[in-house]
Parts: structure tokens; sequence; C-alpha cells
């Protein structure tokens, strides 16, 4: 049986893809190529489709021997988001059902679904367990609330058992070197500030210097991207083993300011790396800091890469060694 990957040739989809490659499942990457690359496949099969062709999901159900979905495929873009809402609303919500609907169609009814740390807005005590308040302050952590909501309903339903994971940060690059972050436009602190050090940028802004924390600009949970897609497996497994659906918060439990990350950047590049201070980014968050107790006692998830150093490390190795990304130019 094989397992579908929405948004598999993405960031932190093809981290997902990868592992699951790595223990022999047979794994399709459904993807429309937005931001996804195919050099990211990791031997997958490859189908490019998008998440609001309906008819096209549902060929790809009738296709394959598929019994398990993970969901990755969405727009990611806080700040996008808040310009944009209609577009974050038509994809993550849109077509996340059309990919519900394909899957209760072909009785399907295993979903991993990528939530966000988005959906819980303003913390009112970090860590942030996930029973926590959902406040978010962007269309984009709304779009992901809306799917968690819709998955509680579609269980009841129809039976479809899902596990979302809500990411804090993720970032680094798998330490294998194969796979990374290229993302056109980049919007991302940490690929920015290697850019800096590239020198493929000039500098780097800081979203906001005047925020309620000790440096005055934001703080962020960062977590391994392997140790994401890890996370994936052990929920993936938990529902095959008939385990019940759950939401778990994906981080480390540590919060690093932006300052402290562009400072940790330059000790590890070598390289020194230009900021300034600018306003505030519409829809951010002063502090956002994940408590993770629950996944790592019930899944027995624990992070292979939980320094920040290492995280940098391996997206510098990651950025260095492909400064154009995925495309040779
Ligand atoms: N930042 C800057 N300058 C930049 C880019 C980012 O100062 O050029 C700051 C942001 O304001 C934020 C931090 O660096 O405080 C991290 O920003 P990212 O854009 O890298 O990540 P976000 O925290 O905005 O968003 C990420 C994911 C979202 C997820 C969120 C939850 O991209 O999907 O984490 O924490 F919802």
């Amino acid at each position: 049986m094989a397992i579908l990957v929405t948004g598999g040739l993405g960031y932190v989809g093809s981290h997902a893809v990868k592992l699951l490659m790595d223990s022999g499942r047979e794994v399709i990457s459904y993807d429309n190529l937005l931001f996804g690359h195919k050099e990211a496949s990791s031997g997958s099969t490859i189908v490019v489709g998008d998440l609001l062709d309906l008819d096209k999901l549902r060929d790809t159900f009738d296709r394959h021997p598929i019994d398990s979905v993970m969901h990755f495929a969405a727009l990611a873009d806080v700040g996008d988001s808040v310009t944009n809402p209609h577009q974050y609303y038509s994809v993550n919500v849109t077509g996340s059902l059309n990919l519900a609907k394909a899957m209760v169609e072909h009785n399907i009814k295993n979903l991993i679904f990528s939530s966000s740390a988005a959906v819980f807005g303003e913390p009112e005590v970090v860590p942030i367990p996930e029973g926590h308040p959902k406040n978010p302050t962007n269309p984009y952590g709304r779009s992901k609330l809306m799917f968690e909501e819709i998955l509680a309903e579609f269980e009841v339903a129809y039976g479809i058992k899902s596990v979302s994971l809500r990411y804090f940060n993720a970032s680094g690059a798998d330490p294998s070197g194969l796979i990374g972050e290229d993302h056109t436009p980049e919007h991302h602190l940490i690929p920015i500030v290697l850019q800096v050090a590239l020198a493929q940028r000039e500098q780097v802004t800081i979203f906001g210097g005047d925020w309620d924390t000790p440096d005055g600009s934001c703080i962020r949970d960062y977590v391994h991207v392997t140790d994401l897609a890890q996370a994936h497996l052990r929920a993936l497994e938990s529902l095959e083993n008939g385990g019940p659906s759950a939401v778990y918060n994906m981080g480390n439990g540590s919060g690093y300011s932006v300052k402290e990350v562009i400072r940790l950047s330059e000790e590890i590049t070598g390289k020194p790396i230009k900021s300034v201070v600018g306003p505030r980014r519409a829809g951010d968050p002063a502090r956002l800091v994940a408590s993770s107790d629950r996944i790592k006692k019930e899944l027995g998830w624990e992070p292979k890469y939980p320094e920040l150093r290492t995280i940098i490390k391996t997206a510098w190795d990651w950025h260095s060694s492909h400064p154009n990304g995925y495309s040779v130019r």
C-alpha cells in the first residue's frame, strides 16, 4: 500500500518523503510545483496536481493503492496571508476539503495534517500547551485552525482519523545534504540570514525592535525539519496501529530572538551578517514557544537535533553547497 503526500516536493513534505522512502514505503508525492521541486522527490512517484483540482485528486486515488495521507500542501506565508486572505482560505481550507472529500469517496481513513503554531495567536502562557486558547492573528493561522476543526467533524461523520501536527518554526536541512529549504521568494528568517552570509542579499531586516521581549525582537521556537518529518512517521504508525486522533505541538521548548539567530549565524558561518531594524510585520505574535510534552509522552517522539546551533549548521551546509537551491545556474 502507498502513502499519498500532498506537498511532497516542498520543504517539510520532502523531508517526510525521504524518511518514508528510506523506511521502504511506497510514496506518491502530489504537488503543484508552485513551491515544490522535482529534485526533492527522493525517488517517490511524482503526480503534478493541485489541491483545488478535485478530479485530479480523485484520479490519483483511483490509480494508486493509497491507504494513508500526509497533507503538507498549503500556502504558508503569514504576512502574505494578511494581504491575500482569499487565496489562503481557498487553498488551505477549500483545497484541504477537496482532499478530505476524495478520501471519503475512496474510504481512506488515516490523515496526518500539517497544522501550525499560528493557530494560537498571541500566547497567554509559554511554553504553549495544546489546550491553550486559539486566537489566530492572521488568516494563515485561522485557515489551519479551521481545517483542524473540520477534521474533528469528519471523524464523527465519516470515520477519518487524523493527527494534526502544529509546527512552530520548521528549519534546518536534512543532514544527508540531499534536500533542504528552497523557497522563491524566501520569507523565512534563517534562510534569509544565510543568504546575507552568502552575499546574495545585502542585509536582513529585523521586523520590529520594540516587542515586549528582552532584546526587543520576536522570539520563536525553531525545530529541525528532520525531527518534524520523524514525528509524521510516528503519527502515521500510531494511526495504523489503531491509535486515536490527536493534535500535537511541535517545537523544542526553547525560544530564540531574531537577534540571537543572527548572532549565532555569524558565528557558525564565520561571515558578518548586516541587519537593520524595520517596522513590525503584520500578523506576527511577539513570542511563540511550544510545549511538546504531549507528543513525547504519547508517541515517544524525541528530537534528534534540538540545538539551534545544529539547526543553523545543517541549514548552512545546505545553503552553502546549494547557493541557488535545487536549480543549477
Ligand atoms: N523575521 C525577520 N526578518 C525577516 C524574516 C523574519 O525579522 O526577514 C522574523 C519574523 O518577524 C519572526 C521570525 O523572524 O519573528 C521568524 O519568521 P519566519 O518568517 O521565519 O517564521 P514565522 O514565525 O513567521 O512563521 C513560521 C512558519 C509559519 C508558522 C509560524 C509559527 O512559516 O507557518 O512559524 O511559529 F505559522
